[in-house]
Formats: C-alpha cells, structure tokens, sequence
C-alpha cells in the first residue's frame, strides 16, 4: 500500500505549507512605520483579518488603565470607513462595541468619531456619532494615499470593568459612508471573524479567527483533495479503462480504491464543516451547506449502491448501471460548484482557486484525449466490421 503512504504524506505536507503563516508583529516592519509617527507605541501586531495593523502601548506605572492606540486598514474604494473599539461583554462581538470609527468621504476629508455599537446597529438602525464610556484623548486620523490606508490613532482611558489582560477589541472595514455616518461593511468570513480577546501586557491572543482557520483550512483541503480530485479521477479510470477503449484488468481495484479514499477524505472534511457551520452563531453560508449536505448524501448512496449491486447477469444490472452512472456525473458537478463555494468563503491565497483551476483543466484534458480516442477506435471498428460484411 505504498500508494496510500504517498498520498498520506503528500496531504499532510500540503497542510504543514499552509499553517506557517506565521504572524510578524514587530513595531520596525515596514507597515507600522508611519503610526510610531503620531503616537507613541511600543507593541505591534497584524490582525488576522482584513490587512488590519494594531499597535499600542501600556504604560505600567500608571495605575489607571490608560493606553494609546493606533489601528490602521486599508481601503477598497474612494469613501470608506475603518473601525476598532473594545467590548466589555463577556465575548468579543459587534454587538457592545464602544468604537472608534474614521471616515472617508468621497471628496477626500476624513473624520473621526466614536460610536456606541448596539443591538439596533446590527438589525440595520442608523449609526451616529455619540458618546461613549470610554474616555478618548489625542484623536487622530489620517489618510495615507501611497497605501491606501486610513489610520486613527487615540489615548484611551478605559472604565474599571475593563482588563487589560483579557481585552475584547473588535474591528471593521466598509465601502459605504453617508456623511458622517458609516453604512453596512460586507459579512464575508473575514468580516465576521474580526474579533478576538487580547492580552495587550503579555501580547498573547485567543482570536475565533486563529482557531478556526485552521479547521477551516483542513476542511478545505480534504474537500479538494477527496471530492474535488480523487473522485473524479475514479471516475476516468471507471469509464476509460473498464472496456473501452482501453482494457485494463486492474481497474476496478484502482476505481474503488479512489472512491474510498474520496469518501473517508470527503467526509472526514464534510464533517469538520457541519462543526464550523454549528459554531457560527452570527452567519451562515446557505449555499454551501446545503449542496454540501447534497454531495455528501449522493456519495454515501454511491458507495452504498456497491452493497446492493446485482449480478452482471441479472436483468435489473442495466439499471444499477445507469443510476450509478447518472449519480457520479450529477455528483461531480455539484462539488466542483461547491468547491468554488467554498474557496469563494474562505478567501484563502488565489493560489488555492487557480491550482483547482489548474487540476480541472488537466482532469479535462485526459478526458478530452481519451474521448478522441474511444472515437478513433469505435469508427476503425466499425468500419472492420462493415468491410467484412
Ligand atoms: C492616568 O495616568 C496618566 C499618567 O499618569 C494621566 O496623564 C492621566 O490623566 C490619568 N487618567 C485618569 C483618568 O486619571
Ligand atoms: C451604549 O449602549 C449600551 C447598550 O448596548 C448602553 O447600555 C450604554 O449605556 C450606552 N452608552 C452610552 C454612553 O450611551
Ligand atoms: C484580568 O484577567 C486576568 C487574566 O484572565 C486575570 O488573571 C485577572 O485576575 C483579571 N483582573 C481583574 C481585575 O479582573
């Protein structure tokens, strides 16, 4: 079972490449540059989601829980907004927020503000400038044209129920700003995840989006691997090597052994997905869990069809046969649809979408080649056979 080896090391491999992405959080690093210049900070971090930059710095030796912050991200249009802001609840959501938000408006004048994010904001309510318990000094904001970020930058004085160790800060990216006012940014993954509890003295982090990526990542990649290239290359060999055009003797041992693999793989992923979508109580990707409840229930129909599979010469083998059949090419095109799905969700590196891309159309290729060829070979026949007679 050398084969099996190979394709074990060969996944993990995959995997490691994709969880080393590691995080820099050095204050000299390019990005952060620029915000030393307004305000004083001494520690760094790259947020995980939306190319969001965060420094800020803790003066140890006052007692009262006075930091400087500095939040920069980057703009996707002409007018925009950027928001950061801590929460004092429990965990670390939009709803509770007590925020900073920058504006961009389209004629180029940028404004600051803080924001009291609540229940009313999230089911759509206008959001307006307001007070908030935190106290705010040495407000800043700036646009850098060069990179397009907007950068706000502030002196907090943080309330006693807030600590420091164990702080929820929340942050947010959006296209559309009215006036002073900043409208609904996007809720792709990326924007939802953009949450986590940070402990601003010993710079540790417990984010959503560290612990789910990851099992995300995994699901991704097993869903590809399994569903996406193995099964359908099971099905080239069942179609191509069977009888014809080519007879090869072992095909059935390779065709099982690559819809076996499909589904352990397939569904071990299907699983971790179905977690990920019971632990995302604020969204939920429809699409993508129902057809991938869709591929998950033909494909265990298809490895149970083995069980029930009649003799070849039995009379209703002709109709196993087509079911079987009809059920592996509906299948195929609904992961591929489901695949881009997915990679449309996660947003990983275009790397992921054009190597599937890349498979797709060499998967195609084969088969376009050995289709010609059963062609050329079913027309030489035929033509021996009319000749004779
Ligand atoms: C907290 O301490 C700093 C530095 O000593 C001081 O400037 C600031 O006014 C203090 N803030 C409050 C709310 O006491
Ligand atoms: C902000 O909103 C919360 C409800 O989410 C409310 O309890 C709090 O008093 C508000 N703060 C201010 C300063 O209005
Ligand atoms: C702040 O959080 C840390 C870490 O969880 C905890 O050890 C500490 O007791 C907390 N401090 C307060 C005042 O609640």
């Amino acid at each position: 079972m050398s084969s099996l080896q190979g394709l074990v090391v060969l996944i993990l491999a995959f995997i490691s490449l994709l969880f080393t992405s590691a995080q820099s959080s050095s204050c000299n690093d390019q990005g952060f540059s620029f915000m030393k210049k307004r305000i004083s900070i001494t520690k760094c971090k790259n947020l995980g989601t939306l190319e969001a930059k965060f420094g800020w710095d803790y003066n140890e030796k006052t007692h009262n829980k006075t930091i400087n912050v500095c939040f920069g991200a980057r703009l996707h249009a002409v007018a925009g907004w950027v928001a950061w802001g801590v929460n004092p609840c429990p965990r670390p959501h939009m709803v509770g927020t007590r925020a900073l938000i920058g504006i961009k408006q389209p004629n180029g004048l940028v404004v600051l503000n803080t924001f009291n994010i609540t229940r009313d904001t999230k089911i759509g309510c206008r959001l307006l400038p307001s007070d908030i318990e935190v106290g705010v000094h040495n407000q800043h904001i700036e646009y850098l044209e060069e990179t397009s970020f907007l950068i706000i930058s502030a002196t907090l004085t943080l309330p006693p129920e807030y600590n420091l160790s164990k702080l929820n800060h929340v942050w947010q990216v959006g296209s559309h700003v009215e006036d002073i006012e900043p409208k609904m940014h996007a809720v792709t993954l990326q924007n939802v995840d953009s949450t986590e509890t940070i402990d601003l003295i010993s710079e540790e982090t417990q984010s959503i989006w560290h612990q789910r990526h990851h099992l995300r990542t995994v699901h991704g990649i097993l869903n590809i691997v399994g569903w996406g290239v193995l099964l359908p290359i099971g099905v080239i060999i069942a179609r191509y090597f069977r009888n014809f055009p080519v007879k090869y003797s072992r095909w059935y041992h390779f065709h099982i052994f690559c819809q076996v693999w499909a589904f352990t793989l397939g569904s071990t992923g299907w699983f971790m997905g179905m977690w990920l979508g019971r632990h995302s109580k604020f969204y939920e990707f429809r699409t993508h869990r129902i057809l991938g409840i869709i591929i998950f229930t033909f494909s265990t129909l298809q490895m149970l069809a083995f069980l029930l599979k009649p003799e070849k010469k039995d009379e209703s083998r002709q109709y196993w046969d087509i079911y079987h059949h009809f059920l592996g090419y509906s299948l195929i095109v609904v992961i591929i649809v489901n695949v881009f799905d997915g990679i449309s969700i996660l947003q990983p590196s275009q790397n992921w979408k054009w190597s599937y891309v890349g498979i797709l159309v060499l998967l195609a290729s084969i088969v376009l080649v050995l289709e010609v060829f059963t062609w050329i070979k079913f027309i030489k026949k035929k033509n021996k056979t009319e000749n004779k007679t």
